[in-house]
């Protein structure tokens, strides 16, 4: 039987109260199954970044229900929670987040070293090769190109061995060959590894490797693709959510 990697139940996030205050996410239901990779595309505002955050308990909704395999995040006390991230969690961003003084692979070594575990040096090096990077590991992240840097990224966010890893667009930052090759990395850690993986992404090309589209809209889901929708199938959708939002502002 298929299980649910994550499960989001009626989520709603609002930021601010009152008259002034904005609903980033307004009853997000949505499975995520274990071994599959997801896209989330959506308006810019539409909730993309806080459902992720939601998802991966770096926030809290402000109603609704987020389990992660059988844990309700929800109820979890910011301690445990850390914890619970540290251990089956792993983040990939837009802006790499590298620390600059640490080599490679004392950056990919740095999440063990948080949850108390002893790095062993043999890890982390094959960490590195499987992202293509082992006769990189005692570069400083300045000696690294964009692409280089971001797979530094992935291999410290797998180090641990999540169950989850999400990106809030992984590939924003890298130009278009080096983000396919970082896009196939990502989808290899899906197939081989059956790890689940949420990315957000503004870029047709890069939701087309995923398994399923999710498109948001002022908080909302709002459809889905489903069985490797081709880019041009996606940018269509897209093109006419961004004009229906773009109509709907007011004047
Ligand atoms: N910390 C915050 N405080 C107040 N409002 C916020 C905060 N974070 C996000 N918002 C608002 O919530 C809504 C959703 O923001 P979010 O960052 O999730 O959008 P997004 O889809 O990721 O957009 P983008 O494509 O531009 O990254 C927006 O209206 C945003 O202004
Ligand atoms: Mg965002």
């Amino acid at each position: 039987m298929e299980t649910d990697a994550i499960e989001l139940r009626d989520v709603s996030r609002r930021y601010g109260a009152g008259g002034g205050g904005v609903r980033a996410l307004d009853g997000v239901s949505l499975a995520f199954p274990t071994g599959t990779f997801t896209a989330v595309m959506g308006p810019s505002g539409s909730g993309k970044s806080t459902l992720l955050q939601c998802a991966a308990g770096l926030d809290r909704p402000t109603s609704g229900s987020v389990r992660l395999g059988g844990t309700e995040l929800t109820e979890l006390s910011e301690r445990r929670l850390t914890l619970l991230r540290r251990a089956r969690i792993g983040f990939v961003f837009q802006a790499f987040n590298l620390l600059p003084a640490l080599t490679a692979e004392q950056n990919v070594a740095l999440p063990l070293r948080l949850a108390g575990r002893r790095p062993r040096r043999a890890q982390v090096r094959e960490a590195l090769r499987r992202v293509g990077l082992a006769d990189r590991a005692r570069h400083r992240p300045a000696q690294l190109s964009g692409g280089q840097q971001q797979r530094v990224a992935i291999a410290r966010a797998l180090i641990t061995g999540p169950e989850v890893l999400f990106g809030d667009e992984p590939t924003g930052a890298l130009d278009t060959v080096t983000g396919r090759h970082v896009l196939s990395l990502l989808r290899e850690m899906v197939d081989a590894d059956r790890r689940t993986l949420v990315m957000v992404t503004h870029d047709p090309v890069a939701a087309a490797y995923a398994d399923r589209v999710v498109f948001l809209v002022d908080g909302r889901v709002h459809g889905e693709l489903t069985g490797g929708a081709p880019a041009g199938e996606i940018a269509a959708r897209m093109a006419s959510l961004e004009a229906d939002d773009a109509a709907a502002v007011p004047c």
